[in-house]
């Protein structure tokens, strides 16, 4: 097991972590394992303010389909969900979303679904097309599953510009804990690439505390994201979901959660990190701790009310208040509550400065 190191020498591994963005296996585990956090919470404050100052991101998020062909062990919206009633938002209710979110300062829309392959990239591409058309400031995010390459080049070429799609774990004993037979790590993983290599800022991610996680596995996301070089990095606690294979298991850590994202922000210093949904909904507090630890990104929803509820990862998933876009204003107090300030921005990751 990881031995809790002394103060000082965490203080040392710390202020190595600032100074050259890595430290060791052991350390990595260390630093998840902290129950005191202060110093790499400021550790992690400072760089983001170097890079990005006080600006924190927003992006409406559209949850326009609760379908999927998929049976993920965790997910509250998986096929063999029993009770939900499914939903499917067509081109007009999601462009009418965007124009929505547009007049309340959002500047990137982010659709995402369950894997629902009775959207077709023909379809796909209009809905993408026509929000650029009436919206050319904006960028178009997508998160809509493991699709071949072709498919990505479409919706690339028809102005998609960001994909995220997060790895769940790289471990693939652990991937196969989480996942039926039919899913693999490795066509995750293609995606990843394939996305990456197309010219996509891509996005990828993983839950803490998902059932099984061992602190050797959370290393290895660090090292597959070392690897990939995301610009955009999403995780959040696992969150039982009633109805699933999971549902009666433990619930991730925030303090974990807030830990890693002090992490990521110190070892991908110019990542676009949300402070998650997920986050928000395990304590009311969550989502301005995810900011204090690092994070940069919020991702308000802003799918229609009557279908809110309904794309139901989790249990008690937050989606009123602050947690929606019709919310912002209260969000924007929230956020200039802690010294930090919603910016209308496409909100772009920046170009490293040099190689370090
Ligand atoms: N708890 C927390 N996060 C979840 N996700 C799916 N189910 C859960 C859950 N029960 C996350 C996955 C997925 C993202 C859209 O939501 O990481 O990639």
């Amino acid at each position: 097991m990881n031995e809790l190191l002394s103060l000082r020498s965490m203080k040392a591994t710390i202020d190595r972590l600032f100074l050259t963005g890595d430290v060791s296996n052991e350390e990595l585990k260390a630093l998840m394992d902290l129950r005191y956090n202060e110093r790499l919470k400021e550790a992690a404050v400072a760089r983001r303010k170097e890079h990005y100052g006080n600006a924190i991101y927003v992006r409406g998020l559209i949850e326009f389909s609760n379908h999927c062909r998929n049976n993920c062990f965790y997910c509250g919206i998986r096929a063999a969900q029993k009770g939900l009633r499914r939903y499917q938002l067509g081109q007009s209710d999601i462009l009418n979303c965007c124009n929505e979110g547009y007049k309340l300062g959002l500047r990137t829309f982010v659709l995402q679904s369950g894997e629902d392959n009775e959207y077709s990239d023909e379809t796909l591409c209009n809905i993408i097309y026509s929000i650029k058309s009436s919206h050319p400031d904006c960028a178009v995010t997508l998160s809509i599953g493991e699709k071949p390459r072709a498919s990505y080049q479409a919706y690339f070429n028809a102005g998609a510009e960001r994909y995220l799609l997060r790895h769940e774990t790289a471990s693939p004993g652990h991937y196969a804990l989480l996942h039926p037979a039919s899913m693999s790590l490795e066509n995750r993983k293609r995606c990843l690439w394939d996305l990456k290599d197309i010219g996509y800022q891509v996005g990828s991610g993983f839950m803490v505390g998902s059932p099984f996680q061992t602190l050797d596995n959370l290393v290895s996301d660090l090292r597959f994201l070392q690897e990939l070089q995301p610009d955009m990095i999403g995780i959040g606690p696992f969150i039982p979901a009633r109805g699933t294979p999971f549902a009666h298991m433990p619930a991730g850590s925030l303090t974990r959660t807030l830990n890693l994202i002090s992490m990521l922000r110190l070892m991908f210093q110019y990542s676009l990190i949300p402070s998650t949904t997920s986050l928000g909904s395990i304590s009311p507090q969550g989502r301005l701790l995810g900011l204090e630890a690092g994070a940069n990104v919020l991702m308000p929803n802003l799918s229609p009310a009557s279908v809110r509820t309904l794309y139901s990862l989790y249990d008690h998933k937050a989606s009123l208040g602050a947690e929606s876009a019709s919310g912002l204003d209260i969000l924007k107090k929230e956020v200039s509550g802690i010294g930090y300030e919603v910016v209308v921005d496409r909100g772009d990751v920046k170009p490293q400065k040099e190689a370090n």
